[in-house]
Formats: C-alpha cells, structure tokens, sequence
C-alpha cells in the first residue's frame, strides 16, 4: 500500500494536468485521498466534457467509466482501475430486453418516451436515446421524468424499481396510472410475458431493478431509533424502498446526504441509510460535532473492488493501456441520451 501511494503521487504529479483523477463518493477513503474531482454521478457526468486532461482515470463502477467515455472529447482516454467493477442493479436491465419491451409496449401506437437512471450499461442508453428518451440520476430524477411525462403518452423508467416509486410518489403520478413489468424482463426467461393492454392505461411504467446494497435498510430500525433518540434525524438515499423513504426526514443523491450532514447544527445525530464507505466519511468528518451513525451497515463490493494498488498499477501502464471505448453504433444515440438530460438539467 505505501508502495503504491508513492506511485501514485509520483504519476500525478509528473503527469500534471495531462490526468485528471475522478472518484464517486462511495469510494473509500483511501481511494479517494488520490482523487482530484470527487462527486454524485451526476456532478462526474457534468464535469467530463470541461476537463482538458488526456486521460481520466474512472474510480467507480463500469457504467460511470462508460458515461465519462461518451460524455468525453475527441482524444480523451478514459480509464477504470478494475473493469469487472459492475453495478449489480445496472446489470438488471440488458439492452435487448428494454428494446424488445419497447417494442412490445408501442405495439398499440401509444408513445411510450423511455427514462434510464444514469446506472445503466452504454447499450441501455442507446436504446433510450434512440426511442427518444433520456437519462436522469438520483440529484435531478424528479426534474427528468416530469420532462419524460410531457413528450409521449407514458413514460418507462427503469433500473430502479424505488427511484421509479420515490420519484412518481414526489410527482404525485397516482397509483392506477402506474404498473410495475413482471421480473421477466430482468431473469431472461425466454419470452417476456408483458402484455400492451394491461398497460394502456397506464402513465408510468416501472422496471423492476433495485440496488441490493439499499435493500438493507428496514423501517423496523427506523422506528426503534425514533422511539429510543425522538431528536435523531434519519436521512435515505432514493434508491431505498418508498416506505423507507417515507419513514424518513429527508431523502436525496450523494451530494444531498453530504449537505444535510454539514450543515446540521452542531450536536444533531443523524442516522444515513447509504452505502457505508460513505457514512464513515461523514462520521469522521463530523467527529466532535455531530454524530452520523448508518441505519444499517451496507457495503458495495464492486465500489469497493477499486483499491489503491489497482488504482496505482493502472497509473503505471496508462499508455499502453486499452481505454473504455463504447463501439461507434451506440455511441452516438447513447451521448444523445445523456445530452437531453444535460440539456434539460443545465
Ligand atoms: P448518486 O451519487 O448519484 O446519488 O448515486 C448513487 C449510486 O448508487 C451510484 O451508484
Ligand atoms: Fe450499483 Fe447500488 Fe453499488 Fe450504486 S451502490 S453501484 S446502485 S450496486
């Protein structure tokens, strides 16, 4: 480890503005001290197309390396430390599915507009961008699907099951107007059961993805804190169940949790229902002040598969490595997709 700090420091420091360093905030701490832009993934989206670096090294997960190599300049090499980072909740929509279920629900002439959450593979983009749809995070989800509603006569979100819900309930998009599509459009079972009629008169059309890291939170653990620290505050992200939402004081993207943990008066405790290399960050940066405990202990492994020696190793062979490169015929209906959203968020 010490090894690879030096390595580290001596790359970027020799390679100046040549490498820029971006790390999402559930990263851990030791991984982020070597970053130079840090962030929500939709603040890293946004950041992309402004860097002049030659080469951006991705810490987080595939998709984000995907989005940075669209979203980057003619020349701009992208990098991840581990490839086989993944996003288990992106990894539940697969381009051919989302297509075929589009498909399927137009078959009746309506306009279905599709809604990705930024977690999602290059081709689900492509597929969005080319169906007329866009792409929203967690920071800007209410702002997008209300763009969504008003461009066709129904809109399809998807990974995210709880996002989807959070946001519609925020919307106030009524219960009979929406559907969740049955889990065959995530297991692969060979023939996908959806039905256009069940769905003609629906507004909101839900994929059934979740992140298994914010499936650890139950509502149980919320009310024992508020019956045993009625002073506490307890704060979600949005890709957790609606009921936890609900059950909480507040909810939002990284860059939310982070504020509200800030500028709480000083003495709050305040309990953080996210990924934990997170919580322990703001408990640390707090110590003293405040207290931030995590509702419950939830670790992404594929966050956490990005460490200093990969990070370090991948400094070391930056030339001769193989960037993340998104082939030509998604490419440009994917960048499509994630400039709406850029367009409409700016
Ligand atoms: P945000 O940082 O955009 O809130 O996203 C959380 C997340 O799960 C990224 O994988
Ligand atoms: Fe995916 Fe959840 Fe990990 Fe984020 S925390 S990368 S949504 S599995």
């Amino acid at each position: 480890m010490e090894k690879s700090i030096e390595t580290i420091e001596r790359i970027r420091k020799s390679m100046g503005g040549r490498l820029a360093i971006l790390g999402h905030h559930y990263q851990s701490d030791a991984v982020i001290a070597h970053t130079d832009i840090q962030g929500d993934s939709l603040e890293l989206s946004r950041k992309i197309s402004a860097l002049d670096a030659e080469h951006i090294v991705f810490c987080g997960v595939f998709f984000m390396a995907e989005s940075a190599s669209i979203l980057g300049r003619p020349g701009q090499k992208i990098h991840i430390p581990d490839a086989s980072a993944s996003c288990p909740m992106a990894d539940m929509a697969e381009a051919g599915r989302v297509e075929e279920t589009l498909d399927i629900l137009q078959k009746d002439g309506r306009k279905i507009i599709p809604l990705t959450y930024v977690n999602s593979s290059a081709a689900v983009k492509g597929v969005v961008g080319r169906f007329d749809g866009s792409v929203c995070t967690s920071a800007n989800a209410k702002t997008m699907l209300d763009w969504a509603l008003g461009r066709g006569d129904a809109v399809l979100f998807l990974p995210d099951k709880h996002l989807a819900r959070n946001t519609a309930n925020f919307l106030n998009i009524p219960e009979e107007k929406r559907m969740m599509l049955p889990r065959d459009v995530i297991d692969g079972s060979p023939a996908l059961s959806v039905d256009p009629a069940t769905a003609a008169d629906k507004k909101f059309i839900i994929w059934p993805g979740y992140c298994p890291i914010h499936e650890e939170f139950d509502v149980d653990a919320i009310r024992r804190i508020r019956a045993d620290e009625p002073n506490a505050r307890i704060i979600v992200h949005p890709e957790c169940d609606p009921k936890i939402v609900q059950a909480a004081d507040g909810d939002g993207s990284t860059t939310y949790l982070i504020k509200y943990a800030a500028e709480a008066p000083a003495g709050t405790t305040i309990y953080v229902g996210t990924e934990t290399n997170l919580v322990n960050r703001l408990a640390a940066r707090h110590a003293g002040e405040k207290t931030i405990r995590p509702l419950a202990i939830s670790v992404c492994d594929d966050m956490g598969k990005i460490t200093v020696d990969n990070l370090a190793a991948k400094l070391c062979n930056l030339e001769t490595d193989a960037p993340v490169v998104v082939p030509e015929e998604i490419r440009e209906s994917s960048r499509l997709a994630l400039e709406r959203m850029l367009e409409v968020c700016s």
